[in-house]
């Protein structure tokens, strides 16, 4: 079924003339993973999906998908992509993934004093870290939307207990003309990463749960002044996607990657999605068998595959077609020309392509200047963000 695919894109790509590696998006398989999206977020009327920029790194797509799952909230993880977001989404209304660099921040309202008013949450991790803002809100005579991270499990920093929460608060409470809490952001991947053996992932996710909902009750019960309804208790992403759609006690919700699956995604909660996201790289030359450099005696003996030579490689990607494609333990790896040892029969010729699926969206993405969208034998281009 997969081998029909595969076979089918092959001609495609070269009726189209193309012959330089692709990163191509799967309209269809798109399609579904957006329509499953739509229908679990149709049943968590409490959650505002926010789209995770890094893992869908395209314009083009996350306008589509900004119009089809009715959003303009983004998780931002990269200065540059604050900008581009906020000149192309009117509504924009940007949370920070991770905290920024105080100097970073400095000449974001240096640079671009044009959005010293835009709908940003900018992510602080410590009482040091939200001093340094302070002082910038106070330079540029502003007052800073100031979300808290706390540590639900992933330990990757963080807030970690209540008396950090507590110093982070007061200091918000002191300067309300400069700080703003915004809200709290909780990143739970651990959950679906422990060892099932270790911890479930249910119980993982409920014991992530329990430590969100504690901090929201010391902000409404310790710092009344600071609590609002509106206030972004951001959590998820792909990885927790399902079991935040069952039940939450958060009201945002991130994610990205499970929209195009790469295979780190590959788990038993995201099973109804779809891999869309395909690596494809034309076969440069052919060889019998690996020739191992200073291993002559090794040419003589049988030999179960031939060896491709393809243009780039070493992608953050695993090969799948065609079947049973894998490189060679000891020739190595090459982002240039990389060797793929295929079966000996296998009908595959130069200018063909080979075809992988990557690990992540996040770190292929750039890698690319463009995107092309499959769509029944033709091809969209759509620019990617390759800074
Ligand atoms: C803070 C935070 N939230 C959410 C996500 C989820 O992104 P994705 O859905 O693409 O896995 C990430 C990914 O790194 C993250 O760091």
């Amino acid at each position: 079924m997969l081998g029909h695919y595969f076979k089918q894109l092959n001609l495609d790509l070269k009726k189209q003339g193309i012959a330089t590696p692709q990163l191509i998006i799967d309209e269809a398989a798109l399609k579904q993973n957006i329509q499953h999206v739509q229908i679990r977020l149709a049943h968590a009327k409490h959650l505002k999906a926010r789209l995770v920029v890094k893992s869908l790194a395209s314009l083009d797509l996350l306008k589509l998908l900004s119009e089809q799952l009715n959003t303009q909230s983004f998780m931002v993880f990269h200065q540059p992509h604050i900008i581009s977001i906020l000149e192309n989404f009117a509504e924009a209304d940007i949370l920070l993934g991770k905290p920024m660099p105080a100097q970073a921040v400095r000449q974001f309202f240096e640079q671009h004093a044009e959005w010293a008013n835009a709908k940003i949450q900018w992510l602080i991790d410590s009482k040091q870290r939200l001093q340094q803002y302070l002082e910038i809100a106070q330079l540029y005579s502003l007052c800073l939307d100031v979300n808290i991270e706390i540590d639900v499990g992933l330990h990757r920093g963080g807030v970690q207990s209540a008396a950090q929460m507590v110093e982070i608060l007061k200091l918000i409470q002191q300067y309300p003309q400069y700080l703003k809490l915004s809200g709290l952001m909780g990143y739970d991947a651990h959950v679906s990463k422990i060892p099932a053996i270790i911890k479930k992932p249910e119980l993982a996710y409920q014991s992530s749960q329990q430590t969100y909902a504690d901090y929201q009750k010391l902000i409404k019960q310790q710092f009344p002044t600071l609590w609002r309804d509106e206030l972004c208790f951001n959590g998820g992403g792909s990885p927790t996607f399902s079991h935040h759609t069952t039940k939450s006690v958060c009201n945002d919700l991130s994610f990205g990657s499970i929209l195009l699956k790469p295979s780190d995604f590959d788990s038993e909660f995201l099973r109804a999605l779809q891999p869309a996201l395909w690596i494809a790289a034309p076969v440069l030359k052919i060889l019998p068998f690996t020739q191992l450099p200073s291993m002559a005696l090794l040419d003589k003996l049988p030999h179960k595959c031939k060896a491709l030579f393809i243009y780039g490689g070493y992608w953050l990607a695993n090969y799948v077609y065609p079947h049973q494609a894998h490189t060679h333990v000891l020739y190595g790896r090459s982002s240039n020309q990389e060797l793929v040892n295929v079966p000996k029969d296998c009908d595959i010729q130069v200018d063909d392509f080979v075809f992988l699926r990557p690990t992540q969206s996040e770190a292929i993405i750039p890698q690319f200047s463009e995107l092309k969208l499959y769509r029944k034998h033709a091809f969209e281009t759509w620019e990617t963000f390759r800074e």
